[in-house]
């Protein structure tokens, strides 16, 4: 079974991309012969965009499409009355999102997954965590700051998807596991080495609690997004995969969404 990885589509942030990116992913789903599409967070700063897009997706290529929510389609900004709790329990109308728990692709194979959030443990240890609570430096504002807006702090929103997330994998021990998170999980995959600003702002990308809970389960694979990279590494028995398509003016051919989707989409093979 051939599953493709693919995150951080951005698909609503110019005008006609979204109809660019669905097309260049359902030729690329066809000519790569993928059977599921995991897709790790960050379709769009609208939630309804978002579900609208996967919909999109599931019909046009006729696959199935496995999901975690990521900090932007959680995002308000189109909903101000919105909780990030609010859109994130509205996602869920999305079948195959993994906040609704586990999917089993075959008898020995499943996918657990969930946004996750961070804990700031990957910012520099010269900042306190009432700093990182501002999520601001030097004028320039995190944004999920104002715009997902939970109703506990931010460590507690990071333990509250550690302790979901073992508990599945707990009931999962004697399964290959496919864990996917929206924010990273390595180091490797934080900006290194960080300049001045990003010794603060790694704090918003992951956290390492849960690169060690995927290397303590010895998951297959953990799959993130969130940092804009295409990157690979293995520890122990666990292969890391961050596959993000990125904005537009990250593409290697920023006029070519066909071939950039192409290029950005990897794929994993399971027996
Ligand atoms: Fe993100």
């Amino acid at each position: 079974m051939k599953i493709g990885i693919l995150s951080d589509l951005h698909v609503d942030l110019k005008n006609g991309i979204y109809e660019k990116i669905l097309q260049g992913l359902v030729t690329a789903v066809k000519t790569k012969a993928i059977d599921v599409m995991i897709i790790a967070g960050d379709v769009a700063n609208d939630y309804e965009v978002s579900l609208g897009f996967l919909r999109d997706v599931e019909l046009k290529a006729d696959i199935r499409c496995l999901f975690v929510p990521g900090n932007h389609d959680i995002w308000n900004e189109k909903h101000r009355d919105m909780t990030a709790w609010d859109t994130y329990q509205a996602l869920k109308s999305f079948g195959g999102n993994l906040a609704n728990g586990p999917v089993a692709l075959s008898e020995d194979w499943t996918v657990i997954g969930d946004m996750g959030w961070y804990d700031y443990s990957f910012g520099s240890v010269d900042y306190t965590i009432s700093d990182f609570d501002r999520m601001q430096i030097e004028g320039r504002l995190w944004q999920d700051k104002v715009k997902a807006v939970w109703d506990r702090p931010t460590i507690d929103m990071h333990q509250y998807f550690l302790s979901k997330l073992q508990k599945q994998l707990d009931a999962n021990r004697h399964k290959n596991i496919i864990l996917v998170t929206h924010v990273v999980p390595i180091v490797e995959f934080t900006v290194q080495p960080p300049n001045r600003l990003w010794r603060y702002l790694n704090a918003f990308l992951g956290s390492r609690q849960y690169g060690r809970m995927a290397l303590d389960y010895s998951v297959n694979y953990s799959v993130s997004g969130h940092v804009h990279y295409r990157r690979r590494k293995t520890h122990g028995h666990t292969t890391f995969i961050c596959n993000c398509l990125n904005y537009t003016s990250q593409w290697i051919d920023n006029n070519d969404p066909q071939k950039e989707v192409q290029r950005a989409l990897k794929t994993i093979d399971i027996a």
